[in-house]
């Protein structure tokens, strides 16, 4: 069978990555890919937004599932435009990836369906949106509605930082288009976690538990990035929690996505606080998170293209989910100035003798050949992930092998896991 991978970076390296370990697939398409996937797959000049040419490209080849790893082709309408030519996708359709794409349209949905989440109201202008500051106090949180890379949270501390945080957002329109609404919310306090789902709109299935790392800088300090490395399994989501997630949040959601109409054949992935020993949702993303898919896909023991197709053809019942007992750690090298403006063109060496290897991968995120080259192109660059019997032993090895690999201004935590440790 044909696979077309949409996406190029760390995410879909590793999709694609455990995709050619299936034996029923035959040959790996992505689009665009990076350096490290056109090893293991061919690499095509399409742009993960450009739906129409996805599609041509699907039926001129005959693909017989394209799995979708980044939310902007979701949010646009990817899915939709696949299923109404009868074209099998992972993911899902564009009211479901509103979950993601539209941080009011998430808090209503949490709302309709009683799904825990901080107090919250949604403006479109500026003046009351600044009076509902002045009267909640701070500290309160402030949320770009749009898709905004990750960027576009703020948590202030005091009412003039919250205050000027909404001019930036709703009159400075530092994140454009996503900024002209605003959602403002209560500050929650406690622990964080990350725990994901697959369904195909019935049957849920949830992947093994991972814990990302957002700030720049060991110790959590720096501002946000789109993560910089992660572990799993994640011992923040005890047996306890998990349950509390699937009966407070993923039931409610799953009947909210059958009461709405929403085709939904995809990832859900729940940010959680945790407060007081009760799950709280921050935030939804309707994919595999980044880096987190790097660990869990290497702890993955069944066959990742039948839970896909399954999942595509809404029969994810039929489909066995097994795990290894090893645990994975990923940690991200990213470029020096990331995540404001970064270098790029940087020669990177010592990748060569990780080929072939499935306890140690190197994923490429923001990597281009140049000649015969490989190159930084990207703000995350590499996400060096390794296997060991427990969190310790992986952690050291995922390090070990970052001794091997330079390139100019390369930047990594050296902290990643620790939490777990
Ligand atoms: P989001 O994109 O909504 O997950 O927000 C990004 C990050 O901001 C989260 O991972 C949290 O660290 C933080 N955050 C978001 N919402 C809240 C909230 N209501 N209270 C405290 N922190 C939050
Ligand atoms: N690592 C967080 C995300 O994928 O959104």
């Amino acid at each position: 069978m044909k696979v077309l991978v949409v996406g190029g970076g760390g995410r879909e390296h590793s999709l694609v990555w455990k995709l050619q370990q299936s034996p029923r697939v035959t040959k790996i398409y992505c689009a665009p890919g990076n350096a490290g996937i056109s090893e293991i797959a061919e690499c095509i000049d399409i742009q993960a937004d450009n739906i129409e040419a996805l599609l041509d490209f699907v039926k001129y080849e005959w693909i017989d599932l394209t799995v979708v790893g980044p939310e902007v082709p979701l949010a646009a309408g990817i899915v939709d435009a696949f299923v109404k030519e009868e074209r099998r996708i992972f993911g899902p359709d564009s009211t479901g990836a509103q979950l993601e794409g539209s941080k009011q349209f998430a808090k209503d949905f949490m709302q309709k369906y009683g799904i825990p989440t901080a107090e919250y109201r949604a403006f479109s202008s500026y003046q009351p949106a600044e009076e509902y500051i002045r009267l909640k106090g701070a500290p309160i949180v402030l949320k770009a509605d749009g898709l905004a890379a990750g960027k576009g949270v703020i948590i202030a501390q005091t009412v003039d930082e919250a205050v000027k945080a909404l001019k930036l957002i709703m009159k400075d329109k530092a994140f454009g288009d996503a900024g002209s609404r605003v959602v403002i919310e209560q500050c929650l306090k406690g622990e964080e976690a990350s725990f994901m789902i697959v369904t195909d709109g019935k049957t849920v299935v949830p992947l093994a538990t991972s814990q990302d790392h957002k700030r720049i800088f060991d110790g959590d300090k720096g501002p946000n990035t789109g993560g910089m490395g992660a572990y799993s399994p994640a011992p923040v989501v005890n047996e306890s929690l998990r349950a509390e997630i699937m009966d407070s949040i993923i039931a409610p959601v799953m009947k909210g996505l059958t009461k709405e109409s929403i085709n939904f054949r995809g990832v859900i992935y729940v940010g959680v606080m945790v407060c007081e020993g009760k799950p709280y949702v921050l935030e939804f993303n309707v994919r595999f998170g980044d880096p987190e898919a790097q660990p869990i896909l290497m702890r993955l023991e069944s066959d990742l293209f039948e839970l896909l197709k399954a999942t595509a053809e809404g029969r994810l019942a039929d489909v066995k989910v097994t795990w290894k007992e090893d645990a994975a750690v990923c940690v991200v090298l990213s470029s020096r100035g990331y995540p404001g403006s970064y270098d790029k063109g940087d020669v990177i060496t010592g990748l060569d003798e990780f080929k072939g290897r499935d306890d140690v991968v190197i994923f490429h995120a923001g990597t281009k050949l140049k000649g015969h080259n490989i190159v930084t192109s990207g703000g995350r660059v590499l996400g060096v992930t390794a296997l060991g019997n427990d969190i310790v032993t992986a952690k050291r090895n995922a390090y070990k092998a970052i001794d091997k690999i330079s390139y100019n201004g390369m930047h990594y935590r050296k902290d990643i896991a620790d939490k777990a440790i």
